[in-house]
């Protein structure tokens, strides 16, 4: 069979796995792979779907009980601007990670769907594609995580490899007499899990998240197969992309970091070839959090992952709001700093996440001025100083200004935006979701403040009072999204920085990002105030006189006042 993506696995996996005894592997993927696109009953995805999307990402459990009630909830979330759905982790777990910590890659949790313990797998992979089915009705895309990197220690491959060095599953981890080996990786979770070995009996199990989630061994070409499986078994399903946890890690060399590696991106390089012979189109998401010219290696020349978490950008987002200044931004969107990317790929934006506000990656000096500037509570710290985790609303004062501001910058910057559960409401730190994990677990992970279950009596209540936070955050993203979808620019156009004079004057600060973004002839200017002082700008383009705001179309008065933490999306008249 001769096909571009079949031509590609053969030869990576050739360089990756150069044992002879390593083709009976790439054979049988190969198979696997034949029969998937043969059996498939989809059709291939249109090309850059993900450019046009507007994300929106949740725990099925804490947004709306089950996926039952994620579909009662689908109207209004299309309604919000929303068309695509990222499902934090759903598939089997013991739930010590948040579900990253995988003990079935092909079952869904049972409480997800309403069923029970002794409901048979197909059943709940059944309920699960009518879910599909009916969010696909309803313009809605799906995609999901794959860890990829590890799975739970009560995974039946870890549960087989730890009984001892002659189990066939041995190897599908990585196990060694001491700690000695892979010295310069460092720690992750700093904090809560000092070591990225275990002890087990004799011997010990590398991991690079907690001790309950042990590596797989991506030098073992059985491992890489069996992911590959399952990759295959949920595009058979109907899921439109993944994305893929971790993927920085999923390479060990001794005398390296481990991370990065060339041989990672081998493995990813194999994954979309397999999607893009079963399912083109399919979406493969990178999270890589490390540095701009680290990420974009991800994107690959147009064969690894189709997008990335924009990481690089967002601590900078926060960085310039906290000094009232566009420089952190505007450098790390120089090309000198984050290199440009090809048509196809598409970088992912968010405020917040489900995990902290990380600031692994950024220099020490900036390090301390984020945490210093955002971390109000020290029981918000993640991992040492190196991260916070707090809610948007809750890092923002609580304030709809800033709030607005935030979302204008991350909406309008090239990408394509997600939005946090609950985050539309304004939720706030969940202490009491926190304080019993805690207690369930003995790990204090902070991250549980942000996440916890909405309570939907209490949204409605908020959202009749027009004075309360939940209902001015809630309006204002309605109007910001409808913006957004309204125009191309967004999600596919290009940026160039706008030059505007303004009044008063800065010092050392620019308090002021403004910026076009054009697709065709569709150009938006966007201008937002950094400052908590109202601005007035002096001198603007000459299209935007003519030009109107959005999204409610009145006309665009000039000169232009923004009131503090203001901003302005104006559509640029073509006729001047
Ligand atoms: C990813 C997830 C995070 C998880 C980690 C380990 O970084 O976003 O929540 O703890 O992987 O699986």
């Amino acid at each position: 069979m001769s096909h571009k993506a079949i031509n590609t696995i053969r030869s990576v996996f050739n360089e990756l796995y150069p044992a002879p005894g390593s083709q009976d592997v790439l054979e049988e993927l190969i198979a696997t792979l034949e029969k998937a696109r043969t059996d498939l009953p989809f059709e291939d995805q249109p090309e850059g779907w993900y450019k046009d999307a507007v994300v929106y990402s949740l725990y099925v459990d804490l947004f709306n009980g089950t996926f039952e009630g994620l579909k009662d909830k689908l109207d209004g979330l299309a309604e919000l601007g929303v068309n695509c759905l990222w499902l934090l982790p759903i598939l089997d777990s013991p739930m010590r990670d948040a579900g990253f910590d995988i003990r079935d890659y092909r079952n869904i949790r049972p409480d997800l769907l309403g069923m029970s313990d002794t409901t048979p797998v197909e059943e709940k992979q059944k309920a699960f594609r009518e879910f599909l089915v009916h969010a696909h009705e309803r313009g809605l895309r799906v995609i999901f995580d794959i860890a990829m990197n590890h799975t739970s220690e009560s995974h039946p491959w870890f549960v087989e490899s730890r009984k001892g060095p002659d189990n066939p599953f041995r190897d599908y981890y990585i196990w060694n007499k001491d700690t000695n080996r892979y010295k310069e990786t460092r720690l992750i979770f700093k904090g809560m899990c000092p070591s990225n070995w275990e002890k087990d009996g004799e011997w010990y199990f590398f991991h690079r998240f907690f001790e309950f989630q042990p590596d797989l061994n991506y030098a073992n070409p059985k491992v890489l197969l069996e992911i590959c499986r399952i990759l295959v078994f949920w595009l058979g399903q109907g899921l439109d992309g993944f994305r893929a946890d971790a993927i920085p890690y999923i390479w060990k060399e001794d005398g390296t970091n481990c991370e990065n590696l060339p041989q990672a991106h081998k493995i990813i390089k194999i994954f979309r070839a397999v999607l893009d012979y079963v399912r083109p189109n399919t979406l493969l998401l990178a999270e890589a959090c490390q540095p701009p010219h680290e990420v974009v290696k991800y994107f690959g020349n147009g064969d690894e992952c189709h997008a990335g978490y924009h990481f690089p950008l967002m601590p900078m987002i926060f960085k310039t709001l906290a000094l009232s200044d566009a420089t952190p931004v505007q450098h790390i969107l120089h090309p000198s700093v984050t290199p440009g990317i090809a048509p196809e790929n598409q970088w992912f934006m968010f405020l917040r996440l489900h995990d902290e506000l990380t600031l692994e990656m950024v220099s020490p000096e900036d390090r301390a001025i984020i945490h210093g500037h955002y971390c109000k509570n020290p029981g918000w710290d993640f991992r040492v100083g190196e991260g916070i985790s707090a809610r948007l609303s809750e890092l923002l004062d609580r304030d709809p200004g800033k709030i607005g501001l935030a979302y204008s910058i991350m909406l309008s910057l090239p990408g394509t935006p997600i939005i946090y559960y609950g985050d539309e409401y304004a939720k706030l730190n969940d202490e009491a979701y926190y304080e019993s994990f805690r207690k369930e677990t003995g790990k204090d992970d902070t991250r549980y403040l942000a996440r916890g279950p909405l309570d939907w009596e209490k949204i409605a209540l908020e959202l009749k009072d027009t004075s309360s936070l939940t209902y001015k955050v809630n309006s204002l993203m309605h109007a910001l999204l409808k913006a957004r979808n309204s125009s191309g620019a967004f999600g596919r156009g290009s940026m160039q920085w706008a030059g505007v004079q303004y009044s008063p004057a800065g010092e050392a600060a620019i308090p002021v990002l403004a910026y076009f973004r054009s697709y065709g002839d569709d150009v938006v200017l966007v201008v937002n105030n950094l400052s908590g002082n109202p601005l007035e700008v002096t001198s603007v383009d000459s299209r935007a006189v003519n030009g109107i705001n959005m999204p409610d179309g009145s006309a665009v008065s000039t000169p232009l006042v923004l009131e503090p933490y203001g901003f302005r999306w104006i559509k640029l008249s073509t006729n001047n």
